[in-house]
């Protein structure tokens, strides 16, 4: 098994009243696989990818990636595991604006002194497509190429784990597909892959559908079928994504 959460709570306090953002998580991911987690704004989409990253630990229960348990190393650690062993796609494109997409994508190479080839990077941003912009800066760049340049950094150091935070939320319709596209190829190179959305265009991508609300997670891969053909909408309460385009910013 490449991920093992076990029970994970991850306790909040707002005011005087505790909540849950994530309430009793247990599941398993095995190597290679392609997970959908769906879910509203605010269902703790984002913080279950947090502790499956190592990037939070939770208030109790477990998780492990590859047999290392994430959810009790120090920051330290974990931030050299994740850099070493996890691709995360964080929800903004989370790339430095002062540096080049060349720059961002050998970042996380240089940061541990390995300082690998910029010919590797070059060759990963031909393939994402967006070669001929090695050298411009994010605020160059269409909200598609960000996020395409955001990947090819996570893929730099050949992780075995790909995590992505609504990875289309603010793209047309055409650079959503583009970017669904490449993770599907992504994953069939055998890197597992999770999406979080909340766009159910981009769901159909995945071979298992994870469904989170209020913190508790179900598994509702036997929505993926009518989720395909385009019906599940009204069960999901969810709006279409990429086919009715958004105006204004999305809160997620
Ligand atoms: N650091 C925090 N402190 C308090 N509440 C938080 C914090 N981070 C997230 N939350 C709350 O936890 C819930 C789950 O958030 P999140 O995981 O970001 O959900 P999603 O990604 O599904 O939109 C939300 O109600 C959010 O407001
Ligand atoms: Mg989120």
């Amino acid at each position: 098994m490449l991920v093992e959460v076990e029970g994970a709570t991850v306790v909040y306090r707002r005011g005087n009243a505790e909540f849950r953002a994530v309430d009793d998580v247990s599941l398993g991911l095995e190597r290679g696989e392609f997970v959908t987690v769906m879910g509203r704004s605010g269902s703790g989409k984002t913080t279950l990818l947090n502790l499956i990253a190592g990037a939070q630990h939770p208030t109790s229960g477990r998780v492990t990636v590859d047999g290392r348990d994430v959810s009790s190393m120090s920051d330290r650690d974990s931030s050299r595991f994740r850099n070493e062993r996890i691709g995360y796609v964080p929800q903004r494109h989370g790339l430095l604006p002062s540096l080049t997409v060349l720059e961002n994508v050998l970042l996380s190479t240089q940061l541990y002194g390995r300082g690998k080839d910029p010919e590797e990077a070059q060759d990963l941003l031909d393939r994402l497509g967006i070669g001929g912009l090695s050298g411009a800066f994010p605020r160059e760049m269409s909200g598609g190429e960000q996020r395409r340049a955001s990947i090819a950094r996570s893929l730099m150091n050949g992780p075995d784990l790909i995590l992505a935070d609504e990875p289309t939320s603010d793209l047309d319709r055409e650079s959503a597909r583009t970017v669904m596209e490449l993770l599907s190829r992504i994953n069939e190179s055998g890197t597992a892959v999770v999406v979080v959305t909340h766009e159910y265009d981009a769901a159909v991508y995945g071979r298992r559908l994870l469904y989170m609300e209020s913190g508790r997670i179900r598994d509702a891969t036997d929505r993926l079928e009518s989720l395909r053909s385009g019906m599940a909408g009204a069960f999901f309460g969810l709006r279409r994504g990429f086919a009715g385009k958004r105006k204004g910013p999305c809160r997620s």
